[in-house]
This record gives structure tokens, C-alpha cells and sequence, in this order.
């Protein structure tokens, strides 16, 4: 890294909000109908234009899949003019591609920047991930404890009862125990039904009422939480799911050796690292896209996680 400007450039941040901001734009036309696929590859094609003009040696270490399945933002792809920083990019340029398809809420664009070689390279397999927002001693809640002891646990820390806690589960079969046990201790459980970087985000944001998240979901989607708690504030914990050896073998092509780990925040995101979103749909951390003949609005969160600043910018693009 010496050789090369420092990452942490305050105007190549404002450089990554257009990047989501692009990617958003790109798939406005696509809310609400139906087509996931357009939708996803709208808003692939838009990042991948923005990303590219920024002034940064890019690899993209959580993108749209490997190189042999996904023609744009595969993994390894370099991004980027080629000339400033050497970084690691964390991206999902859709996610939610369901929740767009059906203008349902919480569907963002997003996109994490690190220097290179600080972000967990994670494989496309499910992660079990377990998150808090900021304030809370750490491990109050482990992934070892079960969902009733972890309600327990944040309860007690918040000097509440078990009925003022509402955990995030993403509503699916396989949680269907997790969701009676949380329930059983009286707390509230606030299911989605996609989107859980989102899900993660809503503990660390006060006025989503969301306490805590548990579940599987993506392992990309687990690096692209931590990075956005590590600017946030919080805890993420998160261990990799395996269902057969095609999945092992990637993650022993992604360079993970150990595939009962517990990963903390701080080791899927190890240094500074600025995140973006975008809103795509209307949700309780940003608007949705609002597009009239005349013109298209969106807005974005800026974080970076060195200074704990926090932007939030609206951008209205006229249709010409
Ligand atoms: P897509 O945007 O790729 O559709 O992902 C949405 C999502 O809900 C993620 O937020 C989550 O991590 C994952 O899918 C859960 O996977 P599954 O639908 O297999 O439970």
C-alpha cells in the first residue's frame, strides 16, 4: 500500500455514493415489474459504468458470482481506472432483486470500498450471522447461544423485558424453529422476506424498533452487513453454512481454510472501509427511487467507518 495514494481519500468516498447511486438509476425502470433478471442486470451494467471512471486499482471480492457464471462484477474482476488506491470492492449492485421485481420494501444497491486485501473473500454459500447495533458490551449475544438465550442476553444488557426486544429473521422454512423459539420468550419478530444487509442495517438504526437480526442468508451479503455496522457501530458474527462439497470447494477456492470459524465484524472487514447504498424501494432506511417524465430521484447513505460520518444525499437526475 505504500506505493500507492492513500485509500481513505475523502473525495474517492463521495466517488462510491455515485457508484450506487448509478446502479439504482440504471434499474428505476425495472420496480415493480416483475422481471428480476432485467431488473438485477440493469442495475449490474449501471455500477459497473460508475465504478470504472473512479480513480482506484479495484478487485471486486464479493460480486455477481465467479468468473465462469457471471459475465460482469465476477469475482476477481478489476475495476476502476487503474490509476490511485489499491482496493478491495464489496458489491451487490441489486439487492432485493425480488423485492424490486415487486416494489416491496428495503431493495438497495450497495457497494463497500477497502484498502486491498482487507475484506473476507466469502463464497457464494449461506451464512448463519447473528447481529446487534451499537451500545452493547462485546458478545453480549454469541452465535453459540441459542435464539431464546440471546433474547435473554440483550434484555437483560438493555435493562428490559424479553417483550420490548424484535428480533429480524428473513421469513423461511428453515428458520421456522428459530422463529417459534424467539417468539415463545415473548419478544417480537419482524420477518422479511429478502433483503437481509438491510435486515442487519435496521439494528443499528433506532427507528426501524429492530433489535437484533439472526438467520441464514448470503455469506456475500454478511460481509456487505459488516462493512456497514463497522461504520455504524455494532456486532456481526457470522460462520460459513456448507450444504455439499461443491460449496467447500469454493470456499477452499475463495482461500478459507477453516470452515467452522466464527467470523466477527472486525475479521470480514479488517481495516477502514467506506460503504454506499442506495435506495432502489421505499424502506425504513431509505426512500425507494421516485421517477416522474421529468426526472428521477434517489437517495443515498455515505459511510465511512475512519470518521463515523454519516451523509445522506438526495440526487435527482433529469430524464432528457
Ligand atoms: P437477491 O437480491 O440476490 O435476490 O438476494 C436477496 C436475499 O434475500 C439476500 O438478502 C439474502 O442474503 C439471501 O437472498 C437469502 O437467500 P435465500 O433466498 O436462499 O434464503
Amino acid at each position: 500500500m505504500a506505493d500507492t495514494p492513500d485509500f481513505s481519500d475523502r473525495m474517492l468516498s463521495l466517488g462510491l455514493a455515485r457508484v450506487s447511486e448509478a446502479a439504482a438509476i440504471a434499474c428505476a425502470d425495472h420496480v415493480g415489474r416483475g422481471n428480476e433478471k432485467a431488473a438485477d442486470q440493469a442495475a449490474v451494467d449501471g455500477m459497473r459504468r460508475q465504478l470504472n471512471m473512479l480513480d482506484i486499482k479495484g478487485v471486486v471480492v464479493i460480486g455477481e458470482g465467479e468468473r465462469d457464471e457471471a459475465p460482469m462484477l465476477y469475482i476477481g474482476e478489476e475495476v476502476g481506472t487503474g490509476n490511485g488506491p489499491a482496493v478491495d470492492i464489496a458489491l451487490d449492485p441489486l439487492e432485493g432483486t425480488t423485492l424490486t421485481a415487486r416494489d416491496m420494501p428495503n431493495a438497495l444497491a450497495v457497494v463497500a470500498m477497502a484498502p486491498r486485501g482487507t475484506m473476507l473473500h466469502a463464497p457464494d454459500v449461506y451464512m448463519e450471522k447473528l447481529a446487534v447495533g451499537p451500545g452493547f458490551k462485546r458478545g453480549v449475544v454469541t452465535l453459540s447461544m441459542s435464539p431464546s438465550e440471546r433474547v435473554s442476553a440483550l434484555a437483560s444488557s438493555k435493562g428490559v423485558s424479553t417483550r420490548d426486544i424484535t428480533v429480524c429473521i428473513l421469513d423461511r422454512e428453515r428458520h421456522e424453529e428459530m422463529i417459534a423459539e424467539v417468539r415463545s420468550t415473548g419478544a417480537k419478530v419482524r420477518l422479511i422476506t429478502d433483503g437481509d444487509v438491510a435486515g442487519v442495517m435496521h439494528c443499528a438504526e433506532p427507528s426501524t424498533g429492530i433489535d437484533m437480526y439472526m438467520g441464514s442468508g448470503g455469506a456475500p451479503e454478511g460481509v456487505l452487513a459488516a462493512a456497514a455496522l463497522k461504520c455504524m457501530g455494532g456486532q456481526i458474527f457470522g460462520k460459513l453454512l456448507f450444504r455439499n462439497d461443491d460449496e467447500r470447494a469454493r470456499a477452499t477456492k475463495a482461500g478459507i481454510t477453516n470452515f467452522d470459524r466464527v467470523y466477527t465484524r472486525d475479521d470480514m472487514v479488517t481495516g477502514d472501509v467506506i460503504f454506499a447504498a442506495t435506495g432502489v424501494t421505499d424502506g425504513s432506511l431509505l426512500p425507494g427511487i421516485r421517477r416522474t417524465p421529468e426526472s428521477i430521484t434517489v437517495e443515498t447513505v455515505l459511510m465511512r467507518s475512519k470518521t463515523g460520518s454519516v451523509r445522506r444525499m438526495a440526487y435527482t437526475n433529469p430524464i432528457r
